[in-house]
């Protein structure tokens, strides 16, 4: 299986999953003109659509795509009742694509039904995890989003994040106001700086990485809970709570 991600709008990502035999899956089309370019150029057989949430910026292009290639399937959760689904997905759920499988994990949180899909070594976690942040939690579904990224952590060390925006450096920028110290997040710092100087990607990021830089899958540590002033008696969810918070009012 081989990927291929297109940046669309100001910061989104489209994965693209691909085989030897040409056929494609399409993963958040937020927009439609550039997948269907894409899906021309390289005279690939679209067979499906993976839907991870609601937002417009990951379902914007699904109807203009289906128009094009009626035969795709859609796949996303319950949450998407704007635009026509045609299989709905749930936690445990296996999808057998490309010759391979895929299986739903329900991390909601970002929004009441987020999902991800994971296939091994990748999983595209929409706006669950960023390369060294997290996304937005929505309606205080604190222990939502908490619990989806543990859900995140327990896949194997080499898994790639396939996360839907180019979030890097602005979460790095807040780590380092966090914890200026980090020797990992600084050397990771400059060298995401100098990616996004020269127009590249930081994406996928491998999950054995994040553990390192990604201070939202960090939140058992002392440093952490002492740097953003709590008790360091906090658990851990608490201490999550208290970073994203801190994150919700930083301004760079
Ligand atoms: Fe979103
Ligand atoms: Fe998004």
């Amino acid at each position: 299986m081989m990927l291929k991600k297109i940046s669309i709008l100001n910061d989104n990502y489209i994965w693209i999953i691909y085989n030897i035999y040409k056929e494609c899956v399409i993963i958040d089309p937020g927009t439609s003109n550039d997948v269907i370019k894409t899906i021309i150029k390289e005279k690939w057989t679209p067979i499906a659509i993976l839907l991870t949430h609601k937002h417009k910026d990951h379902i914007n292009g699904v109807e203009k795509i289906k128009k094009k290639y009626p035969e795709i399937i859609i796949y996303g959760p319950s949450e998407i009742n704007h635009i026509p689904i045609d299989i709905i997905v749930y936690e445990g759920m296996v999808i057998k694509l490309l010759y391979r499988k895929f299986i739903v994990l329900f991390t909601p949180g970002h929004t009441y039904g987020h999902v991800s899909y994971y296939s091994n070594p990748y999983i595209f976690c929409g706006d669950v995890i960023f390369s060294g942040g997290c996304g937005y939690v929505d309606n205080n579904q604190y222990i939502e989003m908490y619990n989806s990224i543990k859900k995140i952590l327990s896949l194997p060390n080499n898994t790639l994040l396939c996360c839907s925006h180019e979030y890097t450096l602005s979460n790095l920028i807040f780590s380092i106001s966090i914890v200026p110290d980090d020797i990992e997040i600084k050397k990771y710092y400059i060298l995401v700086k100098k990616k996004i100087k020269t127009k590249k990607s930081t994406l996928p990021t491998l999950l054995l990485y994040e553990r390192k830089i990604n201070l939202f899958l960090r939140t058992h540590e002392t440093i952490l809970k002492k740097s953003i002033g709590i008790s360091d008696k906090s658990n851990s969810f608490k201490t999550f709570v208290a970073l994203r918070l801190k994150k919700n009012l930083f301004k760079k």
